[in-house]
């Protein structure tokens, strides 16, 4: 069962990419949101980019139209920190990827919030410990919460942060189910779960068209048209299950196949130069059928949305 949300007012720090769409997760779930971020382009449009998120989900009919209104009445906008963090109680740090700057943020976060109030770093490859350096009011309550790009569409994220109190990680992976996001937690390793499976397949498609074996459309067509229809719905412990009689006899069975392929077969990419980088994209160009780079945006989030409401439908 769903633990009741005990947490009512949350601060998103930085409005960049990652913190606007955060914004709209706690926003639709009718948690006060209070987003801040330098002054800047970003803050001045944040809301905007907010509520055309929100127009969107109501126009695929996730939300009703109404809870646009209702949503966006839960958010406000600052670029004092102190008055973003005052009664939050959570903090979702989105700056950029600079460990410098978020040691900084995490200082002046952790010594303007009481040390019950944990605060997640969006953080993609930076160490939690290492961000929460100098953090000295309640370090424990510092840990990652590495979302998937863009939260409120794609639910999937990551929790971890191997010096923080397992209590505080249990805490916000019960908020976030609450709020429908899909949590998992992980030890603390590079990449964590989701880009290291990622960065394996990228590796892959490098070596495929560097050493020109397909074009950048057929890695694209590889996924798009192959694995990627079953792995929203099986992932690869799934797929050896239904490639045999059961997942047991897969993984006996194709043992010496895999490990043929990652001892002898795999070769690692270790660069790329402009040349590659032309042909690449000269190649790609065809998989975006004349979509502008917005409109191919526009339509993958509508794929993504679809998909995932037929996956709740079961
Ligand atoms: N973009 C992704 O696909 C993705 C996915 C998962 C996690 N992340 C992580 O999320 C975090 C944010 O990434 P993003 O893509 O949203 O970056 P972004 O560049 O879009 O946004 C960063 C924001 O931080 C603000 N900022 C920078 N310095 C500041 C300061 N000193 N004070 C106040 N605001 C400041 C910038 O104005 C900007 O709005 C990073 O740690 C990144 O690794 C990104």
């Amino acid at each position: 069962m769903k633990q009741e949300n005990q947490i009512k007012k949350v601060a998103v720090i930085g409005c960049g990419f990652i913190g606007y769409s955060w914004g709209v997760v706690f926003a639709r779930n009718r948690i006060d949101v209070t987003m801040y971020n330098r002054k800047s382009k970003t803050l001045d449009t944040v809301k905007s980019r907010m509520e055309d998120a929100l127009h969107f989900l109501a126009e695929e009919k996730v939300i009703a139209p109404e809870d646009v209104e209702e949503a966006l009445g839960h958010v406000t906008v600052t670029d004092d920190l102190q008055e973003a963090l005052r009664d939050a109680d959570y903090v979702q740090e989105c700056l950029w990827e600079d460990l410098g700057l978020k040691r900084d943020i995490f200082k002046q976060i952790s010594d303007l919030t009481p040390p019950h109030v944990p605060i997640g770093s969006s953080c993609s490859g930076l160490r939690i410990q290492d961000i929460a350096a100098d953090v000295t009011n309640g370090p424990e309550r510092c840990i990652v919460a590495h979302p998937t790009n863009p939260p409120h569409l794609i639910p999937f994220m990551e929790i971890s942060g191997d010096l923080a109190s397992q209590e505080v990680k249990d805490r916000v992976f019960a908020f976030m189910e609450s709020i429908g996001q899909k949590p998992i937690q992980c030890k603390e390793v590079y990449g964590y779960v989701l880009n290291r499976i990622q960065l394996s397949l990228i590796q892959e498609a490098l070596y495929l068209v560097q050493e020109q074996i397909c074009s950048t459309e057929a890695v694209e067509r590889a996924l798009t048209d192959g694995l990627g229809l079953r792995w929203a719905f099986t992932g690869p412990y799934g797929v050896e299950e239904l490639n045999s009689a059961c997942l047991e006899e897969g993984l006996v069975k194709y043992k010496d196949y895999m490990l043929e392929f990652f001892t002898q077969e795999q070769k690692k990419v270790t660069d790329y130069d402009e040349s590659f980088i032309r042909r690449a994209v000269e190649e790609f160009r065809p998989v975006m059928h004349g979509k502008t780079h917005e409109e191919y945006l526009k339509w993958r989030d509508q794929m993504v949305i679809r998909t995932r409401m037929l996956k709740e439908k079961k």
